[in-house]
């Protein structure tokens, strides 16, 4: 049977950094044998589609409060590989970035391909045998040997010291993540949290009026109220298409959505289309509005503020005639319309599914794992990195932040075991 020091499962962000930190940790002693491996017959084909193509590598702030998870623990993991040292590590390997305007940190070449073959090119100077198309079906312990595990794949076996699990989530499944990873660890006695779509498009009921307005884009206050409580508040662009809604915003909020839709809640999300202004403030200025130019219509009147096709299908939507001057509006059509501009409940049926969620909400808690090493606190020489954890960041590159940063320490500490033993937690 062919043998390894450190096993890696699943080439993806986290595995490639885990490889990398492995091989480099391992560079410094002299000896390596480290083996990544992956199911899909070529690797990278979520880092090469990040991004829109340019891959959004990571973010120039990032914070506890950017993922939902346990931040107590995230913070801790995140202060082990800051941005700074993404940035210079990257630099390292050839890869210059550059900051746009949002924050966001894409390579200066904007194409993801140079974030990939740099990290692949990397592993193969560190040594490290990438074999793809081999899909790991079970990871075996073997107590009482220093090969402690035997990892089944499709081509066979590999004995390993140690066992780097980054299988990544659900989402994309055609690109090899699949899920597999989390039956994986659950068969070594992890635990895994549900599992549902996060950073995903949302899909309105058909009766809607999204289909008129497809392609369109703009500001929004967004809420998600679950069995009554406000989980969520957030500003941000929101985009219609012909499905529902989609854009930055909602793709954010929609894990809120997800989880309570999973786990048989009722959750609703509305909008505010005048973000910063209360129900109270926007009537006030209609009424001004009403007083100032009675004979504006109330088309014109709202497309001062909203977008024009937007107007018309809210007002449509309410009931009303866009035509009618303002101050001959009945009362009703009124108070119909109002509340709908800074609450408007979107009628959501369902997210769009696993082919278009970014990443996935749940895993592995991370109350198993150190924080410092990404060990396993149940299967001793078993470390997992990447998605495949209860971490989900927002848009804006901290997901991939996440797994370089847990590829990180999982990567140095597999090569060094004894090195890391403490699991402190700083407040
Ligand atoms: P990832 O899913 O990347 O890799 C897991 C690997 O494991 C895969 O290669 C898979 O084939 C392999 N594997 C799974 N099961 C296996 C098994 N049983 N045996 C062997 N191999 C197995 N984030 C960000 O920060 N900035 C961005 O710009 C974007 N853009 C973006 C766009 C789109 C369309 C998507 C879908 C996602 C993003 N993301 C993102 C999210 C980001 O891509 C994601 O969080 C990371 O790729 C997760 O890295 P992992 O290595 O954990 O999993």
């Amino acid at each position: 049977m062919a043998t390894a020091d450190v096993a890696i499962i699943g080439a993806g962000a986290a595995g490639l950094a885990a490889a990398i930190f492995a091989g480099e940790t391992a560079e410094s002693s002299g000896s390596r044998s480290i083996v990544l491996l992956d199911g899909a017959k070529t690797i990278g084909a979520k880092l090469l589609v990040s991004g829109g193509g340019r891959c959004n590598v990571t973010h120039e702030v990032v914070a506890p409060t950017d993922f939902f998870g346990n931040r107590r623990i995230i913070k801790n993991v995140l202060a082990a590989f800051s941005v700074d040292a993404t940035i210079a590590w990257f630099a390292s390997m050839g890869v210059e970035l550059k900051r746009e305007e949002t924050g966001k940190l894409f390579p200066v070449t904007d194409r993801s391909r140079t974030v990939l073959n740099a990290l692949i090119e990397r592993c193969c100077e560190l040594g490290v045998a990438i074999l793809s198309d081999h899909r790991v079906t079970k990871i075996a312990r073997v107590p009482d040997s220093p090969a402690g595990f035997v990892v089944h794949h499709s081509h066979g076996a590999l004995a390993a010291s140690r066992v780097i699990l980054a299988t990544g989530g659900r989402s994309i499944p055609k690109s090899g993540s699949d899920g597999l990873g989390y039956e994986l660890a659950r068969r070594l006695g992890h635990h895994v949290t549900p599992t549902v779509p996060a950073l995903a498009p949302l899909v309105l009921d058909d009766r809607m009026f999204h289909k008129n307005l497809s392609g369109l884009s703009q500001e929004i206050e967004l809420t998600t109220v679950v069995k009554g409580k406000t989980l969520d508040v957030r500003n941000g662009s929101l985009l219609w298409t012909h499905f529902g809604i989609s854009g930055p915003v909602v793709m954010d909020a929609s894990r809120f959505w997800c989880l309570a839709h999973e786990q048989g809640e009722p959750a609703e999300v509305h909008g505010n289309f005048f973000p910063g202004e209360n129900q109270e403030q926007v009537r006030r200025w209609f009424m001004e509005q009403t007083r100032d130019h009675p004979r504006r219509s109330l088309g014109k009147t709202l497309a001062q503020r909203l977008p024009q096709r937007f107007t018309d299908s809210l007002i449509q939507h309410a009931g009303c005639d866009g035509q009618t001057a303002i101050a001959q509006l009945p009362r009703k059509d009124r108070d119909s319309l109002l509340p709908l501009m800074t609450k408007f409940p979107f009628p959501i049926v369902r997210d769009r599914g696993w082919n278009y969620a970014e990443v996935t909400a749940g895993g592995v808690p991370l109350e198993e794992v150190n924080f410092r090493t990404m060990e396993s606190k149940l299967v001793p020489g078993f470390y997992l990195a990447g998605e495949i954890l209860d971490c989900d960041g927002r848009i804006g590159g901290f997901n991939f932040q996440w797994a370089w940063a847990t590829g990180h320490l999982a990567g140095q500490a597999a090569w060094r075991p004894d090195a890391y033993q403490s699991d402190r937690i700083d407040p």
